[in-house]
């Protein structure tokens, strides 16, 4: 049998396997020390996220859906994101590299066991057109991101990957804006196959016409804002986001520094280097985003507008996968894939242009939205509550397009993500919008 989008379950299991492939790869040059010990306080230990992408496939893949486990219920609860806050992982008696590679494995071998007897296309919702094996693989995908924030905020050793691509080089573009006439288009989606259930269902939005920024906001930008003083002008400033930026004496993106006057520089996964002024910003939390913003004249984007700039082609009156069509994103579009390990510079994708001739939207930074994360009408919780429904309406924001640091099989147009608006850890940049 083939899923939707023609995937038999041979394809099924090899996309299960490449991403174990990546998992093991990001992690192969981090020492055991580095493994165990937690970086921050918002993050894991990186051994737990390890030992957890097996857990979450054993409870996916061999519990639920065909009532088969390897494991006692104390290991269950240890990998359990909602039983375990992240501040008692690191003093659980988590398995090691050793172990959890052979947890893995066992974990691995009795899915593809199962893999053969089931019926894709039978009844089970949590089967039908495969939607459970692309949770659990875009789960992995969603905690090798994750794993890559860790080893952004490691403290010790530097990271040292086995190796880093290469990226094209920027053409930043001569217009600043592109214009989204107003009108409906369909927000969200109906795929069953892929889609969490935060994005479902497709429903028409009336959105107002608008002007967005054409690229993200560039370093050389935001530095601009920095030295004009923008983080001392409260006028500027959400209140709460004032208060945050005293409170935790926020003058200037995580990671900047400046060794002496004018001359900016960063680290990158421990190593310090000269900013770009030429890539994307990053690093910056939803209220640094909306203090820029005002202090441009502008605003964020809604989710909406960002989502209709990113997908809709007025033209047909259709919606595309990405901002460039329905073909898988390869190099040429986006930097994706995590192998470049850091964002390239405005105008490095010209083929991923959208309908409305926006750049950028999917790739090297994640996009901060003004809209707080909740449900789409008629949303119904798949297939667990704690994946979407308990964070809806609990002051998080809503983030779009993905990072440098994100897999493929784990970014569309469609796709939420969301984080507390203090937060800087994610590889997250943004871009403006203006009223037409
Ligand atoms: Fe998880």
């Amino acid at each position: 049998m083939d899923t939707e989008r023609g995937e038999s379950r041979e394809i099924v299991a090899e996309r299960l396997k490449e991403a174990r492939v990546r998992t093991q790869w990001l992690l192969r040059t981090v020492s055991d020390e580095d493994l165990a010990r937690q970086h921050d306080e918002i993050m894991s230990p990186l051994i737990w996220d390890y030992g957890h992408i097996g857990n979450y496939e054993e409870l996916w893949l061999l519990e639920i859906t065909f009532g088969r486990s390897l494991s006692d219920r104390n290991l269950f609860d240890m990998y359990d994101a909602s039983l375990t806050p992240r501040s008692k992982r690191p003093s659980l008696n988590l398995l090691d590299r050793g172990d959890a590679d052979r947890y893995l494995d066992a974990v691995r071998e009795a899915v593809f066991e199962a893999l053969g007897d089931e019926d894709l296309d039978g009844g089970d919702p949590l089967l039908k057109e495969g939607f459970v094996y692309h949770m659990v693989l875009q789960h992995e995908h969603q905690h090798n991101e994750t794993m890559l924030q860790t080893l952004q905020l490691m403290q010790g050793d530097s990271y040292r990957p086995e190796s880093i691509a290469e990226l094209p080089p920027g053409h930043p573009p001569e217009e600043d804006m592109v214009h989204v006439p107003g009108g409906p288009f369909i927000m969200g989606t109906d795929d069953r196959a892929w889609a969490l259930d935060n994005e479902r269902g497709a429903h028409e939005v009336e959105v107002p016409d608008l002007y967005l920024d054409k690229t993200p906001v560039s370093n050389r930008d935001y530095a601009e804002f920095v030295e004009d003083g923008g983080y001392d002008r409260e006028e500027l400033w959400d209140p709460k986001g004032w208060e945050w930026t005293r409170e935790e004496r926020i003058s200037v993106p995580k990671y900047w520094y400046q060794p002496e006057p004018h001359s900016w520089w960063t680290q990158r996964f421990g190593f310090d280097e000269p900013l770009s002024v030429d890539t994307p910003v990053v690093h910056v939390s939803w209220y640094e985003a909306d203090a820029y913003a005002r202090w441009a004249g502008k605003r964020l984007p809604t989710e909406t507008e960002w989502e209709k700039a990113a997908t809709w082609d007025s033209k047909t009156g259709s919606k595309r996968l990405y901002p460039w069509g329905d073909a898988q994103p390869t190099p040429e579009m986006a930097n994706l894939d995590q192998l470049a390990f850091g964002p390239a510079e405005i105008g490095a994708y010209p083929a991923g242009v959208s309908a409305y001739g926006s750049l950028g939207m999917i790739g090297d930074v994640w996009e901060w939205t003004a809209s707080e994360f909740s449900a789409y009408p008629g949303f119904e919780s798949f297939p667990y509550r704690e994946y979407s429904e308990t964070f809806f309406d609990e002051g998080y924001k809503v983030l779009r397009g993905g990072s440098w640091a994100t897999r493929l099989g784990a970014i569309r147009n469609t796709f939420r993500n969301w984080d507390f608006p203090i937060r800087r850890q994610l590889f997250v940049g943004f871009r403006c919008a203006r009223d037409a």
